[in-house]
């Protein structure tokens, strides 16, 4: 049973532009956060509240916010590891935060360094702060079905994580695979542990995509429940952290899928391609998207 509508989370300005090699300056991502808004992206992940040491291309995140000009009904969100990234983003008033942990110890150590455990008492109190004010927290996890230091992941691990953020207050679980191993099969039987202790309509997927993989895990996911997808325009990206890993899955290539199978995602195909070719141009680089380069090539 497939969804009839499917929300998509544009992670492209975030998890895409963070691991560029390129730096973007803050008017070029305004101008792409606009373009995916008048596309219909109606969430947009637009930066990233972190140490600039760690993530240069996430230094901007500041004056992005507060240049910004918003537009009603859309959720401009940031990453907040800890409560000097919820406190810088409070001051320029980003609508939604995220905290993001993983189902790893290693790449827990090696993304935030921190333990898991640790990165729990790094997040409570954001969250509680954010819940204080009346802002919404989303919650990652991070090597869902495969970690780039630890291999195989145990969808016990993951589950056990999921339920801790959201019983921290977290109103959505965002499962990343973030170095795209996934299978239908691996990822089928991550989400059926995931299910057993987080309603799926609690739950989004986040597929990068290394192996070719995204699409038909996407697939598997919205045929389990899942109506939330986390994708990046022009398949931007990847994890600075996880050394190999591809970018997301392309936006564009998720509603071409969506479009094809009558699930309604409210994103116009032809804004959201313009949108890709834009930041493409200016990283000097052909988007990944399939649908993006079949469509450029008519
Ligand atoms: P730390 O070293 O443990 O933190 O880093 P600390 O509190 O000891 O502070 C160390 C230094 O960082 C200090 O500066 C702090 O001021 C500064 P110094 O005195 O050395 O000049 N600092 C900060 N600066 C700006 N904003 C902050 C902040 N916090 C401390 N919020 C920290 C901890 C998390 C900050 C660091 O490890 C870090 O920035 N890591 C980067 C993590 C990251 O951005 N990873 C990529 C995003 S996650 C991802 O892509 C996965 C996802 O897409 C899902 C998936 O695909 O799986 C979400
Ligand atoms: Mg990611």
């Amino acid at each position: 049973q497939l969804p009839k509508k499917v929300k998509i989370v544009e992670v492209g300005p975030r998890d895409g532009l963070q691991n560029e090699k390129q730096l973007i300056d803050a008017n070029n991502k305004i101008a792409l956060i606009n373009k995916l808004v008048d596309a219909g992206l109606t969430y947009v992940e637009s930066g990233s509240f972190v140490s600039p040491k760690w993530v240069p291309q996430m230094a901007t995140s500041s004056e992005i916010f507060e240049k910004l000009t918003k537009h009603k009904g859309v959720t401009y969100a940031a990453l907040t590891p800890n409560m000097k990234g919820f406190d810088a983003a409070m001051s320029v008033n980003v609508d939604e935060v995220a905290i993001f942990g993983a189902a790893s110890q290693s790449f827990s150590q090696k993304n935030i360094n921190c333990s898991i455990e640790e990165s729990r008492e790094r997040f409570s109190p954001v969250v509680e702060a954010a819940l204080s004010k009346g802002i919404k927290v989303r919650g990652y996890v991070s090597c869902v079905v495969g970690c780039p230091y630890e291999g195989d992941i145990a969808p016990e691990a993951v589950a056990n994580v999921a339920k801790k953020l959201l019983d921290m207050g977290c109103y959505e679980i965002s499962l990343g695979d973030t170095i795209g191993v996934g299978t239908p099969a691996s990822v089928s039987a991550m989400l059926d542990a995931v299910k057993a202790v987080v309603p799926a309509n609690q739950l989004a997927v986040h597929f990068h995509d290394t192996y070719g993989q995204a699409l038909t895990n996407i697939y598997t996911a919205l045929s389990q429940g899942i109506t939330v997808v986390d994708s990046a325009v022009a398949g931007l990206g990847g994890c600075p952290y996880a050394k190999g890993a591809s970018g997301n899955v392309a936006t564009e290539d998720v509603v071409y899928m969506l479009n094809g199978m009558g699930i309604d995602s409210g994103v116009d195909l032809d804004k959201l391609l313009e949108a890709g070719w834009f930041i493409s141009d200016k990283l000097n680089q052909a988007p990944v998207s399939k649908v993006s380069q079949a469509m450029r090539a008519k």
